[in-house]
């Protein structure tokens, strides 16, 4: 019976390359149809205001906050210009209380104003600042934002484990601003982008041929480089540059033919944003172990897995993390002892045989080949739109920055990734497509973009 289940589940759950192809296809329609008209299509296709990447001349000293990952992130960067580069940097990392999450608006943006007061009153004598000047502040705030300028951008809708009604609609430069002046605090917010617009930006600053970027972690998203006469729905100044970073808001994606089973309907159906992130839901970090839990939990109770009973904390949801579903995907171990802790220690389920064991393993690749081969699908569908997809000349470079604990700590999706893109690009096309892990390039990203828009830029030029 257990098998059965297995079986049926892996069939459901199927990837094979003509498929991905048509998820690519499906992808790049939208993201035509997200272009043309505000609503027209599931994917929101964002303008960022960014109409010009880093080019390594920025300087002066900037400080990015980064919200909206699994900690939150303040940093402090020198930038020396071309010459100097980051003269030094520093960063310092917070878990947000999880109440604060789902609690009011004034609170989480008091938490935040907090932690930056404090960590901008530990700043030493290396960072130096002219006389005179206000501090300015790069603010990566990953979720989708409908922007009004660079620096101003209303919230659409919370993602990921965030809940606070009464911030929909609200401008979040605004109250972070306004938070800011409560904790007394001298600093203006010069730039407000996703981070993965920040991703872009960082990546792009250490190489120039970085085009796209995309984030697997908690949730999941991509931004990319688009031409801003095939931005329908822009109608402001054509920028000089001639381009403009979308933020496409991928996970919002959906589509006849993702490989959706009954397991990702109630997991959906029961999340805080019913119908909306399929796309995220099926690859990202919060999700991927909460799959796994599911299709055991059905196992213990259709098939008897675990015994006579159902194991109780196999009930509670979100309870198995992804990063408990990697260890025991990864697990090299003769007898799967791994499996055998992770299953002890965190579902309190004991005397597993070796063949549940097995079986379970085989569960974790499942899932994570299929979010692993979907985010290629993904990522293949942005390069295709890009004309990225063929090789044009021999010395075509097409560089995509990854960043996101799911693709930093979980190697086998990684790998999966990487093969799977590979494969739908063919080998000529894919000897000049290089995926690139940016780690924490989103902070430093919104910190070049501040620079970048310094209001002392005019005085420093
Ligand atoms: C970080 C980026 O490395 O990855 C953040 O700098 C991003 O901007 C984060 O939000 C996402 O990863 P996770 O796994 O923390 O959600
Ligand atoms: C969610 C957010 C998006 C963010 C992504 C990765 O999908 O909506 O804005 O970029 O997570 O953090």
């Amino acid at each position: 019976r257990a098998e059965a289940i297995v079986n049926d589940f892996e069939e459901k759950c199927a990837t094979p390359i003509g498929k991905l192809r048509q998820v690519a296809d499906a992808m790049m329609v939208e993201m035509h149809a997200g272009l043309a008209s505000e609503g027209g299509s599931k994917l929101k296709m964002l303008i960022s205001y960014v109409d010009s990447l880093p080019k390594g001349d920025e300087k002066g000293l900037f400080y990015a906050l980064d919200l909206g990952g699994t900690n939150f992130r303040v940093i402090r960067v020198q930038l020396g210009g071309k010459e100097r580069g980051v003269i030094n940097q520093e960063a310092e990392e917070v878990s947000i209380p999880p109440h604060l999450m789902v609690g009011s608006s004034f609170e989480l943006f008091d938490f935040i104003a907090s932690e930056v007061a404090r960590f901008v009153t530990s700043e030493s004598e290396e960072y130096q600042l002219p006389a005179g000047r206000q501090r300015e502040l790069g603010f990566t705030f990953s979720f989708p934002v409908r922007q009004t300028s660079l620096a101003s951008g209303t919230l659409i809708k919370w993602t990921k484990g965030f809940s606070i009604e009464e911030t929909v609609g609200e401008d979040v430069v605004s109250e972070l601003t306004k938070a800011i002046e409560r904790q007394g605090l001298d600093l203006r917010v010069a730039a407000l982008v996703n981070d993965t617009v920040g991703t872009l930006a960082g990546g792009r600053y250490y190489d120039n041929d970085v085009v796209a970027a995309v984030i697997l972690g908690t949730g999941t998203n991509a931004a990319y480089v688009e031409r801003a006469h095939a931005i329908p729905k822009w109608h402001g100044l054509l920028p000089k540059s001639g381009e403009m970073v979308i933020n496409m808001e991928w996970g919002n994606f959906r589509s006849s033919h993702l490989p959706l089973t009954e397991y990702d309907l109630s997991l959906d159906t029961e999340s805080l944003n019913p119908g909306e992130q399929i796309f995220e839901k099926l690859i990202s970090g919060m999700y991927l172990g909460e799959i796994l839990r599911r299709v055991l939990l059905s196992l213990a109770e259709e098939a008897s897995f675990f015994g006579d009973t159902v194991p109780p904390k196999l009930m509670v949801p979100f309870i198995l993390r992804t990063p408990h579903m990697s260890s025991m995907h990864l697990d090299t171990s003769s007898d799967l002892r791994v499996v055998a802790s992770k299953l002890k220690d965190i579902l309190g389920i004991s005397n597993t045989s070796f063949k549940t064991r097995k079986m379970i393993v085989k569960l974790c690749e499942i899932i994570a080949k299929r979010g692993a081969r979907l985010s290629a699908a993904g990522i293949f569908g942005i390069l295709k739109k890009q004309g990225r997809d063929v090789l044009a000349t021999e010395k075509q470079r097409t560089v995509v920055a990854l960043d996101g604990g799911l693709f930093e700590h979980y190697t086998t999706f990684r790998k999966i990734l990487e093969s799977t893109l590979a494969e739908m690009l063919g080998e000529e096309a894919a000897s000049s497509v290089i995926i690139k892990h940016a780690n924490d390039g989103s902070g430093i990203g919104a910190a070049l973009i501040a620079a970048a828009h310094s209001q002392y830029l005019e005085l420093d030029s």
